[in-house]
């Protein structure tokens, strides 16, 4: 066996993979409501199903790097499809975003918490993770991101909405981070929920060191088809284009995208539907005394049990052995361990988290 250590880039053990137990866990127990990954609950509509199946009578072809369905992306932003990169849904964008600036011992600047993507993808560049943790009231703390810049911060990223806090960081701490000119990635891949608060991607056209991603996994509901595309500006583009892997959409994801992107009263509809299980969940919960749900622009709720005297492992667990439903609990952040996340589901599985998360309270209280 040869000594794998003395070949392997050194910084390897740095790196803890993505976790993926609860989606292995999903899909072998198909009777248990995944509501733990930010996944839309509604399937793909025919029209896209049928355009994938109408694609891959072409599979034995190489694609191409889709300019038509770059042009009717730009158009969406009134930009130039040399504004935009199309990739494997959007960790690709977050993938080579690390990969054209991080190199080992530089700094990848983000909020605690967020997206846990962005770490591991900086480590596995061998990348340092400056978190900072974001205020008590759960937004970015500015001052503390400026404070922690150094000369080797090489990436700022601005989740936007958050995930899993569910709120926007304001225009004015926004550009006072952009003027930095520090590589800035705006993620926005909840943006779509929320069409009333406008895309940055306007940015690009004056900051050629902002680039803004968006995703199909969330309110286009197309997680596992992954599509994918990064808005920036054309040099951005460029470079994008020399550290890529060629192919790396799939016709059958280009053409679920293309139909998708038809169907806007489709869009509207699960989007509306989300965010009528956001209001009801945050209402119900709102109702436990020491339970704070933060009202979300996404497809989740984080939702805070500090005060009820209980982890939000304990509630996750609860929920799981009673009621079948996955969700995600939080590191403690600011010593408050309470932390968990509910992904939005069905109507129907979110009345069902709902109720567990009230009979787990109210045992406790016959208990006390
Ligand atoms: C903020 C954020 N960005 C990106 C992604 C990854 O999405 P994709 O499926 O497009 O790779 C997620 C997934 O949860 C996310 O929460």
């Amino acid at each position: 066996m040869a000594d794998l250590k003395r070949f392997l880039v050194p910084w390897i053990d740095q790196v803890t993979p993505y976790g993926t137990e609860d989606i292995l866990l999903a899909w072998s127990r198909p009777e248990l409501k995944r509501m733990m990954v930010n996944e839309n609950p509604i399937p793909p509509s025919e029209k896209v199903i049928r355009a994938i199946s109408e694609a891959a009578r072409m599979g034995n072809r190489y694609p191409d790097n889709g300019p038509r369905l770059r042009a009717k992306i730009a158009k969406l932003y009134d930009l130039s499809p040399d504004n935009v990169y199309l990739s494997h849904g959007s960790s690709e964008i977050i993938d080579m975003v690390m990969r054209l600036f991080v190199t080992p011992g530089d700094e990848v600047l983000l909020p605690n918490p967020t997206f846990s993507l962005y770490g591991i993808r900086a480590r596995a560049v061998g990348g340092k993770v400056v978190a900072i943790d974001m205020t008590p009231d759960l937004q970015y703390d500015v001052p503390a991101m400026l404070r922690a810049v150094t000369p080797r911060t090489k990436v700022i990223i601005v989740c936007n909405p958050n995930n899993p806090t569910g709120d926007f960081i304001p225009d004015e701490d926004l550009q006072r981070l952009i003027d930095l000119g520090i590589p800035t990635l705006i993620d926005e891949a909840y943006l779509e929920y929320h069409p009333e608060h406008e895309s940055k991607a306007p940015l690009i056209r004056k900051y050629n060191h902002v680039i803004v991603a968006h995703t199909f996994s969330k309110a286009f509901g197309m997680a596992g088809i992954r599509f994918g595309y990064a808005l920036a500006d054309e040099t951005m583009i460029q470079y994008f284009r020399k550290m890529q892997i060629p192919w790396n959409t799939t016709l059958l994801s280009m053409a679920a995208a293309e139909a998708a992107l038809e169907e806007e009263e489709e869009l509207k509809k699960k989007a509306a539907y989300n965010n009528a299980g956001v209001e009801y969940v945050v209402k119900e919960l709102s109702k436990i005394s020491g339970l704070k749900p933060y009202y979300s622009h996404g497809n989740y709720v984080l939702i805070d049990a500090t005060d009820a005297g209980v982890t939000g492992k304990e509630i996750v667990d609860y929920v799981f052995e009673k009621a079948g439903v996955i969700l995600k609990s939080f590191a403690p952040l600011r010593g408050r361990n309470g932390f968990f996340r509910i992904s939005l589901g069905t109507h129907e599985e979110n009345s069902i988290c709902v109720s567990a998360i009230k009979r787990f309270f109210e045992n406790r209280k016959k208990e006390a």
